[in-house]
């Protein structure tokens, strides 16, 4: 740990003792705050003028306070990422607990024989949801890996969003019962959905991204825990790996991963 991440995590411990007698949500914002004060320069989250948090319309105008610069570089209260970062190290310093849902459907892919590049398309098919951004996630996700993959299996994370909403007897794939908690009984998939499904359902690797959804655990097991290192042979064969670093080598969504690395500077 480097030092401003130990004297911002002080921070965040001393307004956690000093808030103990509020409510979870009022230490979580006293945390948030003494983090910031500590981090000494301002940081900015990217998503929050289309978060919907606010009418990005109506917004107040930001005003920068006299005695601060703002945050152009790495944020401390995150942890360091290598210099020349791996998908790998993507996993395991940037993406959500939640990626154990990748793992574990990867896994049960390669449980039902399926090839590599549906294993890791299935790996990687909410890579989105897990490190950058949820709406439309399939296709930031086949973006964000479409310079390293073949083409095949960002074609079948673009789509799976798609063919996830979608029953298909033939394979024996129903509608997820979950959706229906999630979205509701009267839930219809927009058009634009039902226009990639029938685009995708004739194309020639309609199975690649059909598989995706069958191996898709919707409720991944909390206490079973898979560790990435179990693909890093996979990976290693069907990923090609920057040897610059995702984010520094120039590629067409190496910007993306940088805004993962780095997600709260101003510009
Ligand atoms: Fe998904
Ligand atoms: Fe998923």
């Amino acid at each position: 740990m480097s030092d401003s991440q130990a004297r911002i995590e002080a921070a965040a411990e001393r307004a956690l003792a000093t808030t103990a007698h509020l409510d979870i949500n009022d230490q979580a914002d006293a945390a948030e705050d003494a983090m910031a004060e500590e981090l000494g320069k301002l940081a900015s989250k990217s998503v929050i003028y289309t978060s919907g948090e606010e009418d990005p319309t109506t917004a107040k105008p930001f005003v920068q306070p006299p005695d601060r610069v703002m945050l152009m570089d790495e944020d401390p209260r995150l942890r360091k990422m290598p210099a020349n970062p791996t998908l790998l190290d993507f996993f395991k310093y940037r993406f959500r607990p939640s990626q154990q849902h990748l793992l574990q459907s990867a896994a049960l892919a390669q449980e039902n024989g399926c090839s590599e590049k549906v294993v890791l398309a299935c790996l990687l098919h909410d890579i989105s949801v897990v490190g950058f951004i949820r709406a439309d996630h399939g296709y930031w996700g086949a973006q964000l890996i479409e310079p390293y993959v073949d083409e095949e299996v960002s074609w079948a994370v673009r789509y799976h969003q798609a063919l996830r909403f979608f029953p298909d007897d033939s394979v024996g794939y129903e509608y997820p019962e979950a959706y229906v908690r999630f979205f509701g009984s009267d839930f219809t998939p927009s058009r634009e959905m039902q226009e990639a499904h029938d685009y995708a359902r004739a194309h020639k690797w309609y199975m690649s991204s059909r598989l995706v959804t069958m191996n898709d655990l919707y409720a991944f097991d909390p206490d079973k825990k898979i560790d990435v290192e179990r693909f890093a042979d996979v990976i290693g064969r069907n990923f090609r790996q920057p040897p610059q670093g995702l984010g520094m080598d120039n590629s067409p969504s190496a910007h993306m991963w940088r805004t993962i690395i780095a997600p709260t500077r101003f510009l």
